[in-house]
């Protein structure tokens, strides 16, 4: 990345979930614009001590009212929030039959709860500025469902959603909304995302956990999600957009679109290898 394009546009970010994955490219490429970076983890000592970098400590599962605390603390060290990224997330891996409700429910109020109350604040801050750019990092899990993945598959669509709505709040405010969509990456999510598997797995399950590792493994490299983000922001435009390889971003959004939901969901179950 030469040429910087976002400052002095954008001064000030928090990237949520900045210690590893999409996150940390994210807010090492908002640092190369010269951009002073907010960067959130459950253990903020691991994150780097580095110029315009501040580690902040969050966790998902807190709930709401950290959320709030999060962008008030935010607004008050940088004086004013300019982009917020919302980024951390993770899976729980398992079938319906191996999840208790609580589990369903608690990865949706920390997904989906704590999105909205994310954005809600940070629109709210930003608003009487009459500036500002919330990104919220989706998932191509809201378009095609991964099997074993439901709790994550709804909290994405719902995502996708409060992130239609944001966009539609957002350009009332004169503020931009971005549903950042990335397929498959190649991170530590499926290494999380198994760290506790169910003891009940099924044949099908342990297949489609294989063929979830093999994705992973061929997907690009995170920087490529970083090079997408910097360009959206750069046009700064609200709307969608897709992120990795040409097959997830262009060939099976197409193909979806033009094939019968039957066929749809055939190519699915083979391309998981849930069949
Ligand atoms: N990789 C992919 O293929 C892919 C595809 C589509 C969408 N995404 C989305 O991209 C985002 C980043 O994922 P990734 O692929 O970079 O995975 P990752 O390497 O596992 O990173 C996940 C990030 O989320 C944070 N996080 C996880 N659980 C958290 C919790 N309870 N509270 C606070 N932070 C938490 C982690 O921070 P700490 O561990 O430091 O607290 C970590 O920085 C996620 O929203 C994911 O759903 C990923």
């Amino acid at each position: 990345m030469s040429r910087t394009i976002l400052s002095p546009r954008i001064r000030t970010a928090l990237v949520t979930g900045a210690g590893g994955g999409l996150g940390r490219a994210f807010a090492e490429m908002l640092l190369a614009e010269g951009v002073e970076v907010w960067g959130t983890s459950r253990r903020p000592d691991s994150l780097p001590m580095r110029e315009r970098f501040h580690p902040v400590g969050f966790d998902l599962v807190a709930g709401d009212l950290a959320a709030e605390a999060l962008i008030a603390r935010v607004e008050r060290e940088s004086g004013g929030l300019d982009l917020l990224v919302h980024n951390a997330g993770f899976g729980v891996f398992g079938g319906l039959l191996d999840q208790p409700l609580a589990v369903w429910r608690a990865q949706l109020d920390a997904m989906l709860g704590v999105s909205f109350a994310l954005d809600r604040a940070a629109l709210a801050a930003m608003t009487p500025r009459r500036r500002g750019t919330i990104v919220n990092v989706t998932s191509m899990a809201a378009e095609f469902s991964i099997p074993y993945l439901a709790g994550y598959n709804v909290a994405k669509a719902g995502l996708v959603a409060l992130t239609e709505s944001l966009m539609f709040e957002a350009g009332e405010a004169g503020i931009t909304a971005i549903d950042f969509r990335p397929g498959d990456y190649r991170t530590g999510f499926n290494k999380s995302m198994f760290a506790a598997p169910p003891s009940s797995c099924s044949d099908s399950a342990r297949r489609v956990a294989r063929r979830l590792d093999a994705i992973l493994a061929a997907a690009p490299r995170p920087e490529h999600a970083a090079r997408d983000l910097r360009r959206a922001l750069a046009r700064g435009r609200s709307g969608v957009v897709r992120s990795g390889s040409f097959f997830q971003t262009v060939l099976a959004p197409l193909g979806a679109r033009l094939a019968p939901l039957a066929l749809r969901r055939a190519v699915m179950a083979r391309y998981f290898a849930a069949r």
